[in-house]
């Protein structure tokens, strides 16, 4: 991380912990709902379908960023399937960075050819192993891998949803975190329900047992990207909400 990125951390974790000031430092910009995918547990996709104009999306990355977000994620829908005329996701990045954004996120199915060296990280969903992940992901496996293998770059983190279908699958997804060219971490999170999900979603119990997996993983090596500290309230679902 450049100096001038950690001093402003530094100051912002200052202003919160001591000044108690309640400011946003990362912001999520949705470039489009449209999806080439449609993941049995994802109920946010292809609700509208329409892609963003360049000039709004830019707007919205200007006032976040005058608000002192300075964490950027850009999320989908699928990100890979955004364009505008001449411009496309990697626009978008290079812009952000431009802005004085210091972190900038993309979180992508990974079914696109990866050429985005300019994002921090590559936050790429995969959720098990390749028969729980292609259960809930349709046959996109092996297209993913081969994607990864071939990425620009080494800027990608795995993104697990963990849910009723892939709950056994934390072990398969940490070791391919560990063992893959281009895959610099994992992070886990857990399925959200919406009312046509609601059977995916795990007990609280098993949410536990998954956090000690986690936890077990982690001290055995695997690269996690997860706060052992946060697992109480990922079970508990008890977040404080707006979080700064
Ligand atoms: C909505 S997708 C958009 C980006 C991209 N299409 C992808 O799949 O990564 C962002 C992340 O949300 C996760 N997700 C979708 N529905 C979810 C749910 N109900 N609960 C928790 N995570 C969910 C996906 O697995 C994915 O990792
Ligand atoms: S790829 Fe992402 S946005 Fe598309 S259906 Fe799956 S989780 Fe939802």
């Amino acid at each position: 991380m450049k100096l001038s990125s950690f001093l402003y951390f530094t100051y912002f974790g200052i202003k919160t912990i001591l000044f108690k000031k309640r400011e946003p430092i990362l912001g999520t910009v949705i470039v489009t709902d449209r999806c080439n995918l449609h993941c049995k547990h994802c109920s946010v996709n292809n609700i509208t379908a329409v892609m963003h104009p360049y000039d709004q999306i830019k707007k919205e990355m200007q006032l976040l960023y005058d608000m002192g977000v300075r964490i950027l994620f850009f999320c989908g829908g699928e990100t890979f399937l955004w364009k505008d005329k001449d411009h496309n996701l990697r626009n978008l990045v290079i812009e952000a960075k431009h802005m004085g954004f210091l972190i900038v996120n993309v979180v992508t199915n990974g079914t696109f050819p990866i050429d985005l060296p300019e994002a921090n990280l590559i936050l790429l969903s995969l959720d098990g192993d390749k028969q729980r992940h292609n259960e809930i992901r349709g046959n996109t496996y092996d297209i993913i891998m081969n994607n990864i293998h071939n990425a620009t770059a080494d800027n990608i983190c795995l993104y697990m949803a963990i849910n009723k279908i892939n709950k056994d699958c934390i072990r398969d997804v940490c070791l391919t975190a560990r063992n893959t060219k281009n895959i610099r971490a994992v992070s886990f999170n857990f399925h959200t329900p919406y009312p046509d999900t609601k059977e995916l979603a795990l007990t609280k119990e098993e949410k536990a047992t998954c956090c000690e997996i986690i936890s077990q993983m982690m001290k055995e090596g695997a690269p996690v990207f997860n706060l052992k500290n946060a697992f109480p309230y990922l079970i508990e679902n008890q977040f404080p909400t707006p979080c700064h």
